[in-house]
Formats: C-alpha cells, structure tokens, sequence
C-alpha cells in the first residue's frame, strides 16, 4: 500500500529558467567573443596597415627630397651668373681677394634662398671658394670634394653620418652640380640634412623615424617597426616606428564596451527568459495544481485555459474525468451489489447455523409427544433451554449487523490524538499485560473523536487476544508519530502469532473472524472509518506478531459523499 508521500523536485518553471538562461548566456558570450576576436582582428590589420602605408608615403617623399636637392643645383651651374662668372674670373685669373670676398657673402645668402642645409662652391682642384654653412671651410682644399666634382656622374648621393677632422658630419641628401671652362672648373656641393627631414615627415604620418644606428633607431617592446632602406650603398636605413599604446588604449575601450553591451544584452536575454519560462510554466502550473486538487477528491472539470496544446490537455483531462466519473458510479453500483450478496450470505449462513439445531430439537420434541414417550418432560427443559439460547444468538447476530449498517458519517472536529489514545489505552489495561505507549507530539487532527475511539479499541482489542492467545508475556505497542506536516502515522502492534497467511486477503472484509465469539466485523468497522477520515490502513507483518498502521491525514475527511464508502443502509 502506497502509504509513502514523496518529495517535490525541480519545479518546470525553474527548469525551463535554467534552460533558457544557459541559451542566453551560451549565445551572448559567443557572439560578444566573436565580436570581440573579429573587431581587434580588424584594428590590427587597420594598424598595419597604416604603419605599411607611412613607410611607402614616407620612401617616396625621401626620394623626391633626394631628387630636389639635384633639381636645385643643376640650372644653377647652367644658366646662373653666380657659377658663370666665378668660373670667368677664375680662368682670366681675376678671382683676386675683392671677389673672393664677395663669394665667401653670396654663398651662404644662396644656401638660405635655395633652403639647403649645406652649400660649398669649389674648384676643381678642390679649393673652397665659399661655404655657406661652415665658414671655416674657406680658403682650405679639400681633395674629397675635388674628387667628387671629377667623378664621371657627379649627381646626388646619399651621405652616411661620419667624422671629418674629427668633427661629426650629418646625414644628408646631397646634389652635385660643375661648369667648366677650358681646364677650369668650378662646381657647387649642396646638401639636405636628413633628420629634419625625418622630423617634418614624423610628425606628418604620425610615426618615430630614426636613422638605423642611432641610439633612437631601437625598437620598443610597445612599437612595430618596418624599415626603409634609403642607400643600400651607403648603408643608410631608416627605421619607421609606430607606438601600439594609442591602439591598446583603443581596445582596451572596445572589450570595456563589448563587456558592457554584453552584459546589458544577457541581462535582457534573461529577463526574457524569466518571463518566457514563466507565460510557458504558469498554465501548467495552474493545470496541476487544479488537477492535484481532483486527485485529492475534488472532482470538478479543470479550468481551460493557455496555448492550444494546454487546452487539448485540460480538455482531454476534463473527458476522463467525466468517464472516470460515469465509471467510478457503475464500479459502485456493481461493488454495492457484490457486497450486500457478501454479506447476505454471511448473514444467512450465520444465522443458519443456530437454525439447524432448532429444527432438530422442534422435531424431536414433536416425536416424543406423539408417541407420549416418558422422556418427553425431561427433554422439554434441556431442549427449550437449547432454542432460547439459539434465538438469543440469532438475536445478537441481527443487532450487530444492524449496527455495522447504521455506521453515521463521520463528524470532524480538532482532536488531541495523544489524548485520545491514552484514554482507550487506559481502558484496556488488563492484569499481567504490558501495553506500551510511544508518543511523538503530533499536531491537532480533525477526526470524529467517537469514531477514532472505535478504531483504538478494535485494534487494541485483538493486539491484546492476539498476545494473550500465546506468549506468556503478551506485550502491545501503540506508536505515534507525524509523518511530514500533513500526515499522522498510528501503528498499533504486537507479540503474538501474527496473522495466518490465507487470512490476509480478506482480513477487512466483515464476518471474517478465526475466534469462538467474534463477529468479524471489528476490522472491516475499522477500515471503513479510516477511509472515510480520507486515510489509509494496511496490516504489515512482523518477524514475531502483527502490525496494523493507519496514515491520517491532519486536515481530516475530504468534504465529498456524506454516504459511507460501504453503503450497507438500514
Ligand atoms: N493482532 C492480530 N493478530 C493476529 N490476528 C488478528 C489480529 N487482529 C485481527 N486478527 C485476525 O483477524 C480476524 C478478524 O478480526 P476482527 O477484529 O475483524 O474480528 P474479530 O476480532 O474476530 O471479532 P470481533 O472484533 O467482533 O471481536 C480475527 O478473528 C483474527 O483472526
Ligand atoms: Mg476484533
């Protein structure tokens, strides 16, 4: 017998949240990682991009620098007074202190118009005429600057940073340009210094140009780097760096965003979540609930309501209520009917059992008178004695059936079990019998105290026949105890044989009994007032003895059917 209640688990609504909210978050932080790899994919490349783009901007500017210093100086020893007539002078050997004076001011004024770093008119032996950037030059010959005058391609060249003398000389972009005149020649040497060069183009592309090396030319740990090679001859390289520290900052703002964006977005996904599960859990919720309420005896057809799905369910449920009902009804009809031939024919054997020796005693009497036999008075008492005892059984038999019939619907009102118990138990006590008394406080229960009364002193009653029929020591146990917050568990148990295996099965059917004077209605009176308080009893066998425990429920009968569960009316 199911006489076990088990836990509630995990409600649907719980679970569909759990689900929905794993969705959620699973789909949010894959997109906000997706998002995240792909954009800081893009910002790289953009970075690279840009640096790839400064170092082709930045070669090409360097070359058309290169080329300007060349296009500078080459009309100027064409075309120009300024070389024409020095190389004039210098043939008709009139280049005297005056003009050489009047050179060594107008070189350095040319430098500035021509905006060149560095600008040397020479000889072609190599004596400096002027020097627009280094006065100290003037008057000196220098055999370097002759030979670049007389080299077969005297155009630009790049200059590596050096010493001359001692004295650092700068990179530059240098131009070359000569005239000649019979065997003279005079020839200009103009240079452009590299690093301001690389400053303008720095600031320019937004990127650290150094020349390689240098102390600047190394890289750091935050920078990428990519190198222009300005002349492979001269070995001279440029380094372009740009710094990662702007990009970092950059997205270090994108991950502070995507983690904001993602967690507004999760937060919505499961807020939509709590509700979706909710709309989807309410209805079934309800449904259950209501359907939980007719299993607990409220047969009433269930609320239709929610998605089409839940309504084909409530009204699926509502037609087998219906046929449940219909067949509940007929199942009685026929059961009433079994029960009342039960017991007819219990009652008719019962009572034909004292008939017989009524018969026998009438019959004999009846022989005796006729044939006026002598021994006729003396069998009269014994016989007449015999019929009134028989009469009287009959008599108890129809009382007790009657009895049993009459049972009233229960009237609940609260009971202390505990109390009840000790009184009946109080009743029982008998000479040489323990009954012992285990009492868990239970909470106040609503039950017919009269009928509860009943129940105890059935049980009680055949625990203490029971014990006394064999052991020597007979001992009755009677346990109390709440099971959960909504249950009492009543066990009433013994030390004595137990009972008989072929007994069981109809042990709460009425007039089963194995005693010389019982009635066999004391255990089917008592199922049929648990059942009717809305609880449950079920013998459980014992090792030595038997055991009979009732679940009650605290909250008493279910206000149905006021007939009883076996209607055996009057
Ligand atoms: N505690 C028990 N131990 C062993 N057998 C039992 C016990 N309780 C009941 N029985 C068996 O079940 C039978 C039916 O019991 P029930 O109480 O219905 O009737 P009864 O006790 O025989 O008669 P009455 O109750 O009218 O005195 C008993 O005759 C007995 O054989
Ligand atoms: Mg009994």
């Amino acid at each position: 017998m199911g006489l076990q209640r088990t836990m509630p688990s995990v409600t649907l609504s719980l679970r569909l949240l759990l689900a929905f909210g794993c969705v959620a978050v699973l789909s949010t932080s894959l997109l906000g990682a997706l998002v995240r790899f792909e954009w800081r994919r893009t910002e790289n490349e953009r970075f690279d991009a840009q640096v790839q783009g400064a170092k082709d901007g930045i070669s090409l500017e360097i070359r058309a620098e290169h080329d300007a210093v060349q296009d500078i100086l080459r009309p100027l020893c064409k075309h120009d007074a300024f070389v024409d007539r020095t190389l004039v002078d210098l043939e008709a050997g009139r280049l005297d202190g005056g003009r050489r004076l009047a050179l060594a001011q107008l070189v350095p004024e040319e430098m500035k118009a021509l905006r060149l770093d560095e600008l040397v008119m020479v000889t072609g032996t190599g004596e400096v005429l002027g020097a627009g950037h280094d006065p100290s030059l003037l008057g000196t010959r220098r055999n370097d600057f002759a030979s670049i005058l007389s080299s077969k391609n005297p155009t630009g060249r790049v200059r590596p940073p050096s010493l001359y003398d001692g004295k650092p000389v700068s990179a530059a972009l240098t131009g070359t340009c000569a005239a000649h005149a019979g065997n003279r020649t005079v020839g200009l040497l103009g240079a452009r210094h590299i690093q301001p060069v690389l400053e303008r183009l720095s600031k320019a592309y937004g990127v650290r140009l150094a020349l390689e090396g240098t102390p600047d030319a190394t890289v750091l740990p935050n920078e990428i780097a990519q190198q222009i090679v300005i002349d492979e001859a001269a070995g001279l390289r440029v380094i372009v760096a740009k710094s990662r520290l702007d990009l970092d900052r950059h997205l270090e703002t994108l991950d502070h965003w995507i983690l904001m964006t993602g967690g507004v977005t999760l937060a919505v996904a499961i807020l939509l979540a709590f509700v979706l599960a909710r709309s989807l859990a309410k209805p079934l919720a309800a449904l259950s609930h209501e359907v939980g309420e007719v299993v607990a005896g409220e047969p009433r057809p269930v609320t239709v309501r929610g998605t089409p799905e839940m309504r084909r369910l409530a009204h699926a449920f509502n037609k087998t209520l219906h046929d449940l009902a219909a067949l509940r009804q007929r199942h009685a009809a026929l059961e009433r009917i079994a029960a009342w031939r039960e017991v007819a024919r219990r009652v008719a054997h019962e009572i034909k059992n004292p008939l017989t020796p009524i018969r026998s005693s009438v019959e004999t009497l009846r022989r005796l008178k006729n044939r006026d036999d002598p021994t006729f008075d003396e069998f009269f008492d014994e016989a007449t004695k015999g019929i009134l005892d028989d009469v009287h059984r009959i008599a108890t038999i129809a009382s007790d059936f009657a009895k049993f019939a009459r049972l009233p619907a229960p009237r609940p009102a609260p009971l202390d079990l505990e109390d009840l118990v000790r009184t009946v138990v109080s009743m029982h006590s008998v000479q040489g019998m323990t009954i012992e008394l285990v009492l868990t406080p239970c909470p106040i229960v609503r039950a017919d105290r009269d009928q509860l009364g009943q129940v105890l002193t059935n049980l009680i009653q055949n625990a203490v026949d029971a014990a006394q029929s064999v052991t020597t020591t007979p001992h009755v146990w009677v346990i109390l105890e709440p099971e959960g917050n909504e249950y009492i568990r009543l066990r009433v148990k013994d030390n004595g044989p137990g009972v008989a295996q072929d007994l069981i099965p109809k042990l709460f059917e009425p007039y089963v009994t194995t005693k010389m004077h019982g009635t066999g209605l004391g255990l089917s009176i008592v199922q049929r007032i648990v059942i009717e308080h809305g609880g449950e009893i079920a013998y459980e066998p014992q090792p030595t003895g038997a055991c009979f425990a009732i679940l009650l429920p605290c909250a008493g009968p279910v206000a149905t059917e006021t007939t009883s569960s076996i209607p055996l009316g009057e």
